[in-house]
């Protein structure tokens, strides 16, 4: 990490796998933040943040780096960065759309059909010998059920694919009507009333935060089931639980929560939920996907070329 290196100074905000941060170090030097402090000539050689979406990059940060021309995210989520800012000083701001969805879509069903099925549970039951001594409780079948989407974009729609093998009634809440073979609902309670299980797969972010409130959840009901594969700032957390718990919703799968990596205490004493600490995208294949592609916006930035995948608002 020498400052006589050729190589664009980037600071890195988040940490990656060994492998990709070798890759990230082949073609670029990055620096930690502490980096800054320790010597005070490296912000003015900063010329590019790369970040991923599990961290929040503070507006604040960009006045530090006069030099800063780029903003690479290690994930399609961009809710953690500083974008008007960013536009403000005509700053570069890139992520890694599209390789990620179908891990995200296999998570979504996988997590899915683990909570109607009791899968945790259920492997625990044949672990701890349980079976000897009598039968799970039933599942539920995914087959027949009325599900609706929260926000039909790529991630979204990739799901809503592979729900169609299993014979569900597909319907989305969004924006706007897509005028495609689903359903639009422009009424989100109204959506979660004619659903069985809600599926969240909207942006973060200001205009999506705590969509999920107290009423969609109890529009949903005793018998229903919601899946967040997004962000947990789209979900009323507190409400949730409260759900939850007095059994006013049937159940949850959760991949994303409000305080990441802090999963709320209350929900580990639940059985009617399924919890992963935020998988969508962590298969070997994505992930690689993903780095390839963050390199790629900073390859293609630092020679002077069209970036692939601007983040453009
Ligand atoms: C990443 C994500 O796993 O793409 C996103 O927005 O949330 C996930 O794919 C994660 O944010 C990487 O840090």
């Amino acid at each position: 990490m020498s400052h006589t290196s050729t190589k664009p100074d980037l600071l890195q905000l988040g940490s990656y796998a060994p492998a990709h941060q070798a890759q990230l170090e082949a073609d670029f030097t990055p620096h930690l933040q502490a980096a800054l402090d320790a010597d005070p000539g490296l912000a003015g050689r900063i010329r590019g943040i790369v970040t991923r979406s599990n961290v929040t990059v503070p507006a604040a940060i960009l006045d530090r780096l006069p030099a800063l021309e780029i903003i690479s995210t290690f994930g399609v989520g961009y809710d953690g960065l500083p974008l008007a800012a960013a536009a403000a000083r005509n700053i570069r701001v890139t992520n890694t759309p599209d390789v990620l969805n179908t891990a995200v879509a296999e998570l979504c069903l996988g997590m899915l059909l683990g909570l109607l099925r009791h899968l945790p549970a259920s492997d625990r039951f044949v672990r701890d010998g349980q079976w000897m001594k009598g039968a799970m409780p039933l599942g539920v079948s995914l087959s027949g059920k009325r599900v609706g989407i929260v926000g039909l974009g790529r991630i979204g729609k990739d799901i809503a694919r592979r729900l169609e093998a299993f014979g569900v009634v597909l319907s989305y809440y969004g924006r706007s009507d897509q005028h495609i073979a689903y359903r639009y609902e422009p009424d989100l309670v109204q959506l979660a009333r004619d659903a069985d299980i809600l599926i969240v797969a909207a942006p973060g972010g200001p205009e999506t935060n705590k969509l999920i409130d107290r009423a969609v959840l109890d529009a949903l009901g005793a018998s229903g089931y919601l899946v967040n594969i997004a962000r947990g700032s789209l979900v009323d957390e507190a409400a949730l639980i409260d759900a939850l718990e007095r059994r006013t919703l049937g159940g949850a799968a959760l991949d994303v929560f409000e305080q990441e990596p802090h999963a709320n205490a209350r929900l580990a004493a639940l059985d009617n939920v399924l919890l992963a600490p935020h998988l969508g995208s962590a298969t070997v294949e994505t992930r690689q996907a993903m780095m390839d592609l963050v390199l790629d916006n900073l390859r293609s930035h630092f020679a002077g070329r069209a970036v692939p995948t601007p983040v453009t608002v």
